[in-house]
């Protein structure tokens, strides 16, 4: 499984009206393939080395090229020549600048300083990237990270706007259509840099921005089609959204080929695994094995108390018992999987080699080989919240489409220590008077993430007149855009003081509840 197979795939489906993003290594590349989506144009990231075959294969109508942690003076990457001859319009970000003009006839030198965070640039020249938008003499403000700089402009360009460390902040050459800017158009600190993209993509490419779910919904129907024939797939459901919208989208596509085993670990959330099975059962007549295994796992985690051995158990319990139903049910040629573009490509190595990480997903990792099937992964070149999309655009009800992310270990890694049926019950109620408060309060959406953990912790308490000596349970509640980073929701202290006096009250087995305030880093988002 490389990343060359989900690419070949797309590539017959989207040719054409798409963009192609030459990956250099930059954090950030994700974010730019965000951006020209939600500007209503296909993208596809190629890491650098890679991207002279996916120029050939895409035929795109534009080229973006990314930023990086090289330096063009120390042997970084280089454009491809295919593409700097393609005569297509080019955009350049950070290191995509400064490469441009490294190979273009310009000159870069180590800045001796560099920019890193706000800055704020001065527009000096009209260009067509700032159409609608930024006018000359104007002050905007733009996220930078850069060390070395443009000393001097190839031929054929001109510069449009300059900040105090960097005099070439946005260079234009309007007969080549190229463009080119220091900073990172591509991360929200740039407050105009979507709008940036959009007119490249829009203006300068001349894309009409018609491309939308329900049209990727319809080519990713056909592009099953054409994949599966006549074979059957197979599809683990981990309770997850992105499971089941990769279920109902292959369901669309191939009806009755498709089987989904839901293998119910006994570690999901309050009303979890029930409002899976009747999903698919009663809304969309999908047939599900439901296979409930509750004992297995909870009797194999007896006694252990690492977070990684917990871990470990539950993904290898896991696989075997979705390879034993899969048998069952009479084998099948593919295994369907949710895996999401953040998966696919973690990372690219500026330095060559195999330049991209692939991520297994956690639930079905290593069965495609033990079982001999081709992988199914319709959702491969989405983000999170577009596969939400597609699952509204699918008809998949609001309170399951928006559910905040669940880990696949599920309970057992928000109960340290040792995890049995009976902490499990005590931890699923607290954390469903903890999420109906933060739905009552219409805080839900705003938060990634939010839950509650069972501590191996007995504290004393007094309840009537009694002396009680039970558990803690810790809340946790964090804003994050990718579950990479994370910065603690601020609750008001009337919401988390009711919160605590429900649970303490309505929960037998907890009296004392105390709010989690630790960031990622330093923390994790789990607790384990
Ligand atoms: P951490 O705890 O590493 O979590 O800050 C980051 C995000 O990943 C989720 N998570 C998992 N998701 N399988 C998953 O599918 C796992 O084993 C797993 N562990 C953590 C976590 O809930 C958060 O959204």
């Amino acid at each position: 499984m490389t990343i060359q197979t989900s690419q070949t795939r797309s590539a017959a489906l989207h040719s054409g009206d798409s963009i192609l993003i030459v990956d250099f290594g930059s954090q950030v590349t994700q974010l730019i393939a965000r951006r020209v989506r939600e500007a209503g144009v296909y993208s596809e990231i190629a890491p650098f080395s890679q991207a002279a075959a996916a120029y050939a294969r895409m035929q795109p109508k534009g080229i973006i090229l990314s930023g990086s942690p090289a330096s063009v003076l120390e042997d970084g990457p280089r454009i491809p020549d295919e593409i700097l001859a393609s005569g297509l319009p080019i955009l350049g970000i950070c290191y995509g600048q400064q490469a441009l003009m490294h190979q273009l006839g310009g000159e870069v030198l180590l800045g001796d300083s560099g920019e890193f965070g706000r800055a704020f640039i001065e527009i000096s020249d009209r260009c067509a990237l700032f159409d609608g938008l930024w006018a000359e003499g104007e002050t905007h403000q733009v996220w930078m990270s850069h060390g070395d700089k443009v000393t001097r402009l190839a031929r054929g360009f001109r510069p449009v706007a300059a900040s105090p460390g960097a005099p070439y902040a946005v260079i234009a050459n309007d007969e080549a259509r190229i463009y080119a800017m220091q900073f990172h158009p591509e991360v929200v600190h740039t407050p105009d840099g979507a709008r940036l993209l959009k007119n490249f993509v829009r203006h300068v490419c001349g894309l009409a921005g018609d491309w939308t779910m329900a049209e990727f919904r319809k080519t990713k129907i056909e592009e099953i089609r054409a994949q599966v024939g006549k074979g059957r797939v197979i599809c683990g459901l981990s309770g997850g959204v992105d499971s089941a919208v990769a279920a109902v989208l292959i369901h669309e596509a191939i009806g009755e080929q498709l089987t989904c085993v839901f293998v119910d670990h006994g570690l999901m959330r309050l009303g979890e695994a029930e409002q899976v099975v009747s999903l698919f059962r009663n809304h969309y007549n999908i047939p599900l094995v439901h296979k409930d295994v509750s004992a297995l796992f909870l009797g194999g985690l007896a006694g252990v108390t690492d977070p990684e051995a917990k871990r470990k158990f539950i993904g290898k319990t896991f696989i075997d018992v979705f390879e034993e139903e899969a048998k069952q049910v009479g084998g099948a040629d593919f295994l369907a999987q949710g895996t999401l573009y953040p998966d696919v490509i973690e990372s690219v190595s500026f330095t060559g080699g195999p330049s991209v990480t692939i991520k297994s997903h956690h639930n079905v990792g290593g069965l495609p080989e033990r079982m001999n099937m081709q992988l199914v992964e319709p959702l491969r070149e989405l983000f999170k919240d577009e596969v939400r999309e597609l699952g509204r655009e699918l008809g998949l009800p609001e309170v399951f489409v928006g559910r905040h992310p669940f880990p696949g270990p599920g309970l057992a890694i928000r109960i340290p220590g040792e995890v049995t049926r009976e902490r499990c019950d005590v931890l699923r109620k607290a954390d469903a008077i903890y999420l109906e408060e933060i739905r009552n309060a219409g805080l839900y959406d705003a938060i990634w993430q939010a839950f509650a953990v069972l501590l191996p912790v007995k504290t004393v308490g007094v309840m009537g007149d009694g002396r009680t000596y039970d558990n803690v349970c810790a809340l946790r509640a964090v804003t994050s855009t990718d579950g990479m980073t994370a910065d603690i929701y601020p609750f008001d202290a009337a919401f988390l003081s009711r919160v605590a006096t429900r649970i303490i009250n309505e929960v037998k087995g907890i009296n004392r509840v105390v709010y989690d305030y630790t960031s990622k880093p330093p923390g994790t988002i789990e607790w384990e």
